[in-house]
């Protein structure tokens, strides 16, 4: 791990929006230089505001954050000369031209000359928008203007890119375009990518860390790797007839775990949630213990581990639920961020 100063570092931030929401509830982020992580939640975990947050877009209620070495609240200045931000919608003006839009924001960074000539050439090159250059933004297929906001994200070569939400709303093909240029982006040397998404795949595919946000927390944190591990092996999903009360949780627990090759019973309701090395192995080895125990069973299925086992383990219920609730909540509050 390098002993440079992180590039991004926040401690503890909190943020109340009026009516009792808490977008964020303590959260703490810390991304070393030359580094891509991901921040990884379901609608409404509190991602764009810890993204605001730290481009100064918005102000913590308490906690502390600096970015490129900047105070966000003491220097928003030198901050945001440091970064780059591609918000979650599209921030390009759609009756310009791509070139046009990307000489305007490099104007608004004080190049000019031959020297914008050359850096918007470069990057209309580089994200495949060359021969787009002179269409209308309005024009373009939602690929194209993702592109084309991370391009003019980067036209005053920022140390640190944010980039919130970079594939939401794209087909299969483009999305996966676009992971190749963040890929690439990350290549480049010292460039700090912090990357905010719902998808678990994006982040693995693209992050070298992973805090996992639920709720406005940072509910686990590590490599793709380490997150991955911890789930190795099958899912098996046993369906009860009846709920089990706490004391039975945790003797069945107990049970469960004994047996050979399974490692964690997760409760949910009527369903128990069941780690094993080989899952259609230890149905009937499960099944056995459950009669013992005087457990009514409906059903079992064995599935590989899912993001929505992750986050049962993590954040103590599933992903699905948690972004249905994100969802009403989005609509309660009327606003697409
Ligand atoms: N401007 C705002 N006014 C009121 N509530 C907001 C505002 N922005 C975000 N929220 C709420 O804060 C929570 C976190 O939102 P957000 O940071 O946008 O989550 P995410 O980006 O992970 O989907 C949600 O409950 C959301 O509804
Ligand atoms: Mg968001």
């Amino acid at each position: 791990m390098s002993t440079r100063a992180p590039a991004v570092e926040a401690r503890q931030l909190i943020k109340t929006y009026p009516g009792d929401v808490t977008a964020l509830g303590g959260m703490d982020v810390t991304v070393e230089p030359g580094t891509v992580f991901g921040l990884l939640g379901p609608n409404g975990a509190g991602k764009s505001t810890t993204v605001k947050i730290l481009t100064t877009l918005a102000r913590p209620d308490s906690g502390i954050a600096t970015v490129a070495g900047h105070d966000v609240l003491r220097h928003p200045d030198r901050v945001r000369r440091a970064i780059g931000v591609v918000a979650q919608s599209s921030g390009a003006d759609p009756v310009a031209t791509g070139r046009e839009n990307l000489q305007l924001q490099g104007r608004l960074y004080g190049l000019k000359g031959a020297g914008l000539h050359r850096r918007v050439d470069e990057l209309l090159d580089r994200f495949t928008l060359a021969d787009a250059a002179k269409r209308q933004v309005k024009g373009y297929s939602g690929g194209m203007l993702r592109r084309l906001d991370v391009a003019l994200g980067l036209v005053h070569r920022p140390e640190v890119l944010f980039l919130d939400e970079p594939t939401t709303g794209l087909d299969p093909e483009a999305r996966t375009a676009m992971w190749d240029e963040i890929a690439r982006l990350a290549g480049d040397e010292g460039l700090t990518i912090l990357l905010t998404t719902h998808y678990l795949e994006e982040a693995d595919r693209l992050a070298e860390r992973i805090a996992i946000v639920d709720r406005g927390r940072v509910v686990v944190e590590g490599t793709p790797d380490d997150l991955k591990g911890e789930l190795r092996g099958d899912a098996v999903h046993v369906e009860l007839r009846d709920a089990v009360g706490e004391a039975g949780r945790t003797l069945l627990s107990g049970a469960l775990t004994r047996l050979p090759g399974v490692h964690e019973a997760l409760f949910d309701g009527r369903r128990i949630s069941v780690r094993a090395d080989d899952g259609a192995a230890a149905v009937p080895a499960l099944l056995g213990a459950l009669e013992r125990a005087g457990v009514g069973v409906v059903a079992a299925t064995v599935a590989r581990p899912s993001l929505d086992d992750v986050y049962l383990r993590y954040a103590g219920r599933r992903y699905s639920e948690a972004e249905a609730e994100g969802a009403d909540s989005l609509v309660l509050t009327g606003g697409a961020r």
